[in-house]
């Protein structure tokens, strides 16, 4: 059996093993186990050498799922599943027992989504627990998008990689919790929060403690290729006081002509927002493997996923 194969059976056999397997979603891979599997659990953390204090997503396959798995839920937090669920919104609810502290990193409360991808449903409709998931990469890097970056990062440490394509999100979920009903945004995602409040009216967004960090999405450093990455909002000038640098350019979706720049990428030629989150991770992950002095992103408008992906290039160049 190939490490990167699409058979379901080989992913089920692997996880009835007590082993993890790199599971396909819309938004990144995940490196997933066994919710149930304290050694799963314990394997996860430990081959992405993640803080204890940092806790996993549990994903369903259905909402009906979810009662199980948290109590007291806001009938707010419904009405989000109800409209982005199967998808890349993540929810913050109040754990029942059930739910061991390793995956909750010792919290009172759990991350839980419906992932949108039809291999991941399939896969978790067919086994008889849900699957901690964090996105699979070592803990800091760039997150996975394609199978083989899971394989990149890990074919020394996992047997299998369920293969679902290319992400079509590309970037991870939305996280919301909920302070007194209202909704909170611990992490900035897939769906924006012009989005959310749609639905939920006005998000308030948390700020972080590095400390002690309430989302430690919301770590500073995070993301980062190897190689020195700058976001700015003035390329010229960046690209010119680097010129003797060997230079890997992301734009959104202008083509700069500069003879300093080695290779150049367009997130998106249209100006699409979501097409540019789908292919920043993939063109991070391309650069760095070009043995590349730095890399020059431009600063995206902040609006839209526009955030989303400013708050990713922000960590990552930290
Ligand atoms: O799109 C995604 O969400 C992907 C795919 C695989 O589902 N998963 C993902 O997992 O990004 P991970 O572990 O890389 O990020 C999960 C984030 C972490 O920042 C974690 O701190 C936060 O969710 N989180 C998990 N449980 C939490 C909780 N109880 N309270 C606050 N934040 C929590
Ligand atoms: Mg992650």
């Amino acid at each position: 059996m190939s490490i990167i194969n699409t058979d379901i059976n080989n992913a089920i056999e692997i996880l009835l093993q007590d082993d993890v397997i790199g599971f396909p979603t819309e938004t990144v891979y995940g490196l997933a186990g066994n919710i149930f599997s304290e050694k799963a659990i314990d394997k996860i953390y430990s081959i992405k050498k993640r803080p204890s204090f940092n806790p996993l997503i549990v994903h369903l396959h259905s909402v009906q799922q979810l009662s199980a798995i948290a109590k007291n839920i806001p009938e707010m937090a419904f009405d989000l599943a109800k409209y982005f669920w199967p998808g890349p919104l993540t929810l913050i609810l109040e754990k029942q027992d059930i739910i061991s502290n390793k995956i909750t990193a010792n919290k009172n409360t759990v991350a839980v989504r419906i992932p949108n991808h039809p291999l991941a449903l399939s896969l978790l409709q067919k086994i008889p627990f849900p699957l901690a998931a964090p996105s699979a990469n070592p803990f800091k890097s760039v997150s996975p998008t394609a199978a083989k970056h899971v394989y990149h990062y890990f074919k020394d440490e996992i047997k299998y990689i369920l293969d679902g394509g290319d992400c079509e999100n590309g970037i991870e979920s939305t996280i919301i919790g909920f302070k007194n009903e209202i909704p909170v945004l611990y992490r900035h995602g897939a769906v924006s929060i012009e989005s959310i409040e749609k639905v939920a009216g006005k998000v308030s967004i948390i700020t972080n403690n590095e400390t002690n960090p309430d989302a430690p999405g919301m770590l500073l450093k995070h993301y980062s290729p190897r190689t020195k990455l700058i976001v700015t909002d003035n390329i010229f000038e960046v690209i010119e006081s680097n010129h003797h640098q060997k230079i890997g350019l992301i734009t959104f979706y202008k083509e700069i002509i500069s003879p300093s720049v080695k290779h150049q990428i367009i997130l998106s030629e249209n100006k699409d927002f979501e097409e540019a989150a789908r292919n920043l991770y993939a063109a991070l992950h391309e650069l760095d493997k070009m043995n590349l002095d730095i890399i020059i992103t431009e600063r995206f408008p902040e609006e839209n996923l526009g955030r989303s992906i400013n708050d990713r290039l922000i960590r990552a160049a930290c």
